[in-house]
């Protein structure tokens, strides 16, 4: 497969080859080289706020669980147990001191380290040395404000590097408020026929959607009127190593869009402080139209509140995970109206939410087609509008409807992809892996 992708994507060009969305080869591929060695979302704070609390959730297609230690640390380990592999853990989160497989009967503390076993008599001396068998655990565990991030590859860069100055914008949901943010009211898991990167790019880059299979959830949530206006010219998309956030700066179209008016009451009366915070314009942006993932399979919109991951379930499945950001400090009738606000609109039944995973799914079952299947999808929009921006960080194009951060990502997805190892990884992620330059998409510049 190595170096065989330029003809799945040529980003000169502007199109990606179909095959990506659903061949059981690439998908294979993608696991090993994507999610294997990725820095992957697992479990905000808030989730896990005492010792003992855990979550079971996927890396890829591997179950772990992620645990708070008695010392305030968080630990990832498989959801495996290392004697014939049974989960050992069934529950989506709780409080715990042990978990013990149902099959024979090993247990392990919440450090994941193996502390008995059933009928222990039957192993002789020189048969086993728990210490050696306690649950698999990750490379490495990260935490930037508040999300927790794990990786299997030991190779991995730090947390910090990977999100790089994709921070600037991570900021804008993280940190727009003293004491940060909260996860509230549990987790929604959905089943969606379709493959995970077309959640993801929908929300990488994919504005020009919105005023066109939203309408009537727009209509309904803006007192009757249609999407608000974009302004090509100030408004943005902006990539960071195929991490992408695409904004206006407007500063309340999302806002008007969650249709509770407390809410935009709230953040006028805070926009100053958001001001003193992050700057002139980033309080401009917080509110606006706006979405963002965050590579490779978490998405947000900052001024709707909702957070999600999409996690793959085979090339023509994934597992979406909603749950509702607020931010710790708002009072408890702002985040109830937020609340509301996210279920009305991104909420499984929500205004918007419906409408998308309709499209995904049909996506990905025509892109099937035997004929189908070797047509190209076309990604070249905005292919021209690259500008230099004296303020905003990474690869930046002007206007919101555009494919520039779709086509980012896609390009990591592919370096990712091609790359034997991390170090491998091309010139424009230096930065990032101090890698060396195996191979260039003209048309798109080194970071
Ligand atoms: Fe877990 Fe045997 S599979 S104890
Ligand atoms: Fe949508």
């Amino acid at each position: 497969m190595n170096n065989e992708l330029d003809k799945f994507i040529n980003l000169e060009e502007g199109w990606i080859d179909r095959r990506i969305f659903s061949d059981e080869e690439i998908f294979r591929q993608e696991l090993e080289q994507v999610f294997a060695r990725s820095w992957l979302f697992v479990a905000h704070d808030s989730q896990i706020p005492n010792p003992g609390d855990f979550l079971t959730t996927y890396m890829g297609m591997d179950g772990v669980i992620v645990t708070r230690q008695k010392d305030g640390s968080v630990k990832v380990f498989l959801n495996s147990c290392p004697h014939r592999g049974n989960r050992v853990c069934f529950a989506d989160a709780g409080n715990a001191r042990r978990f013990a497989c149902n099959y024979h009967g090993w247990s392990f503390d919440i450090a994941g380290s193996l502390q008995g076993m059933h009928e222990e008599y039957c192993y002789d001396p020189g048969d086993i040395d728990k210490s050696k068998w306690g649950l698999k655990h990750v490379a490495k565990v990260g935490n930037y404000k508040g999300l927790n991030f794990a990786t299997f590859d030991p190779d991995a860069p730090s947390l910090e590097e990977w999100l790089g100055d994709f921070r600037w914008y991570l900021d804008l949901i993280l940190d727009n408020e003293e004491g940060g943010t909260e996860f509230i009211g549990g987790c929604i898991k959905s089943e969606i026929s379709a493959n995970w990167k077309f959640g993801v790019e929908n929300f990488i880059g994919d504005a020009y959607h919105a005023g066109y299979t939203h309408d009537s959830g727009a209509r309904a949530m803006n007192d009757g009127n249609p999407f608000p206006p974009i302004d090509m010219e100030s408004s943005y998309h902006a990539s960071v190593n195929g991490h992408g956030y695409e904004f206006g700066t407007e500063g309340v179209g999302d806002l008007i869009l969650l249709g509770r008016p407390k809410v935009i009451e709230y953040y006028d009366k805070i926009r100053p402080k958001i001001a003193e915070r992050l700057g002139e314009l980033r309080s401009k942006i917080f509110g606006s139209v706006a979405s963002a993932s965050i590579f490779p399979n978490v998405s947000f919109l900052p001024g709707i509140s909702t957070f999600r991951q999409w996690h793959p379930k085979g090339p023509w499945n994934f597992e979406l995970k909603t749950w509702v950001i607020v931010n710790k400090a708002m009072p408890d009738d702002i985040k109830e109206e937020i609340t509301k606000g996210v279920m009305q609109t991104f909420g499984p039944g929500g205004a918007f939410e419906m409408d998308d995973g309709e499209n995904w799914e049909n996506c990905t079952t025509v892109n099937r087609g035997v004929v189908t299947r070797k047509e190209k999808l076309h990604y070249r929009c905005g292919i021209d509008r690259r500008i230099d921006h004296p303020q905003l960080p990474g690869v930046v194009y002007r206007g919101q409807y555009n494919d520039a951060n779709q086509r980012l990502f896609y390009q990591r997805w592919a370096d990712m992809m091609n790359a034997p190892a991390l170090s491998d990884m091309p010139e424009r992620y230096k930065s990032v892996f101090g890698g060396r330059e195996t191979r260039d998409y003209p048309g798109i510049n080194a970071l």
